[in-house]
């Protein structure tokens, strides 16, 4: 060991985060962007649940918390970001190239993990935005097909080009050698657009309420079934809550790590 690293030794193990290393970078549209950094050996993480990831700032690193979009099994750990051109951290993050370093927390957790749900029989993930990216990791997880009968992946943006993963869940998950067969029987993808037409239009609250969404995925029903429908959703503030209020008067009961449920919720990244 050098001297400079028996220096570094101490700072190193008490720092509240690892430093790693940006593999590759895509960018969606001039407002989203994916990115992917190395996984420390000792970073343990659910599918589904958020940690913080960040830069050195002037005076102190910027931090905000991302909700991890890689399975709990993958090697590289995987990030779905918005760009926010004055955001704190966005701003700059959106130019990381691979090679940079970017920090991550060393604890993650959440609520949108199979644990925080009563076992039942199809589990629906429902995100706007960069709300999708904890159901990245879920979708991915062999977990969720070896516990739930049918998985449906629900995407709600405002224009076509923000369906980012839209290839992963149209083709690229059916080829894949660890779920690639589950999926082709027991996943349903339902991307919805708001401000441009599209197959599927409209938000996620009132598919549900007039019954479209069941209809169009071809489930005989037209509410969510408590006995059965286990639900996660993720997305801004106002998403969450005009969902959760219909998951409530429709029957369900909100889980927690604690205490499992029937839904589960978390906002998205925001700024
Ligand atoms: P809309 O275009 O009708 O506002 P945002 O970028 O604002 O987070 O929105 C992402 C997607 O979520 C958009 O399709 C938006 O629809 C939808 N959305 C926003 N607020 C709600 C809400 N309260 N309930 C259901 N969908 C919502």
């Amino acid at each position: 060991m050098t001297a400079t690293a028996l220096q570094d030794a101490p700072v190193q193990a008490n720092s509240p985060y690892f430093e790693e290393t940006v593999l590759w970078v895509k960018h969606w549209t001039d407002r989203l962007f994916s990115f992917a950094i190395t996984r420390p050996g000792s970073f343990r993480f659910r599918s589904g649940e958020f940690v913080m990831i960040g830069l050195p700032g002037e005076k102190k690193p910027i931090l905000r918390a991302y909700s991890i979009a890689s399975p709990s099994f993958a090697e590289e750990l995987e990030f779905l970001s918005i760009k926010v051109q004055d955001g704190p951290l966005t701003s700059k993050l959106q130019h990381i190239r691979p090679g940079d370093k970017v920090l991550l927390g060393k604890k993650p957790t959440g609520t949108l993990v199979i644990d925080a749900l009563k076992p039942g029989k199809r589990l629906f993930l429902f995100g706007t935005g960069t709300g999708l990216a904890p159901f990245l990791s879920v979708a991915r997880d062999p977990e969720a097909f070896a516990k739930f009968e049918q998985v449906i992946v629900g995407h709600g943006v405002r224009e076509v080009a923000e369906l980012a993963y839209r290839d992963l869940f149209t083709r690229e998950i059916f080829e894949d050698p660890l779920v690639g067969e589950e999926a082709q029987k027991q996943l349903s993808y339902y991307p919805t657009v708001t401000r441009e037409p599209f197959q599927n239009q409209g938000r996620f609250t009132d598919l549900i309420t007039s019954g479209k969404l069941f209809a169009d995925l071809g489930i005989d029903q037209a509410k969510f079934d408590p006995e059965h429908d286990r639900i996660m959703l993720c997305g801004s503030m106002v998403f969450i809550k005009d969902m959760a209020a219909i998951c409530e008067a429709q029957g369900l009961i909100e889980g927690s790590n604690a205490e499992p449920g029937d839904f589960v919720l978390e906002r998205a990244f925001v700024g």
